[in-house]
Parts: C-alpha cells; sequence; structure tokens
C-alpha cells in the first residue's frame, strides 16, 4: 500500500492511555485504541459499529486481556471483540473489519 493511503486522524495524547477514540474516516466510523504496555503505545483500530447491539459504540467499551489477547467488551450486550484481529470471542462468525494504525512523529495515521 502506498504512503498515501495513511490517513492523519489525530495527536497520540488526544487519546487517553489505555482508552479508545471515535474517527470518522472515509464515511466509517472507526474505534481507535491506544494501550499502554511498560511505557510503549500499541495502537489498534477496528470498526466503531458493534454488530450485536446495531450501534456505533465499541471506541467507548472496556479494554481488557482474555489470555494473550487484547480485547474490547462492548458496553452494550459485552460481547468481547479481538483488538488485532477484529474477531468476536463469543461468536466466531462474527469478525470486525480493522484497520493499519501507526504514529509518525506524534500524530496518529489509519489506513484500511
Ligand atoms: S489474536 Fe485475537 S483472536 Fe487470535
Amino acid at each position: 500500500m502506498s504512503e498515501s493511503n495513511w490517513k492523519e486522524i489525530c495527536h497520540i495524547d488526544a487519546i487517553v492511555p489505555n482508552a479508545g477514540r471515535c474517527a470518522l474516516v472515509e464515511g466509517e466510523q472507526v474505534a481507535i485504541f491506544r494501550i499502554q504496555k511498560s511505557g510503549n503505545d500499541e495502537l489498534y483500530a477496528i470498526n466503531n459499529h458493534d454488530p450485536f447491539s446495531k450501534a456505533n459504540v465499541l471506541s467507548r467499551g472496556i479494554i481488557g486481556s482474555l489470555s494473550d489477547r487484547v480485547v474490547v467488551a462492548s458496553p452494550i450486550y459485552k460481547q468481547h471483540f479481538c483488538l488485532a484481529t477484529g474477531e468476536c470471542l463469543e461468536d466466531e462468525a462474527t469478525q470486525l473489519k480493522t484497520y493499519r494504525v501507526r504514529v509518525e512523529n506524534n500524530m496518529v495515521q489509519l489506513s484500511a
């Protein structure tokens, strides 16, 4: 994918550590998560739309870990989604779109 497909979203400090934030990217709501592990930031981005409640709420979900996976729990019905793969842990047929995300010069950038 070429460099030009990266879209600048916000400053890294605009996302509270260990929380999510919603961004609108090309008409799609994306939930971006900033996870801090031993002082380093890990960023994840998944679709913000919760297929179970049909609401755009996943950026406000509770972040946790299950086994080795970093997950977000939907604030509505509490299903867990793996932030790395978008997989729903309670329903393997349900898979959310994931996006590539990176930090360049303290700016969060996203690519579909
Ligand atoms: S690493 Fe997330 S489901 Fe396997």
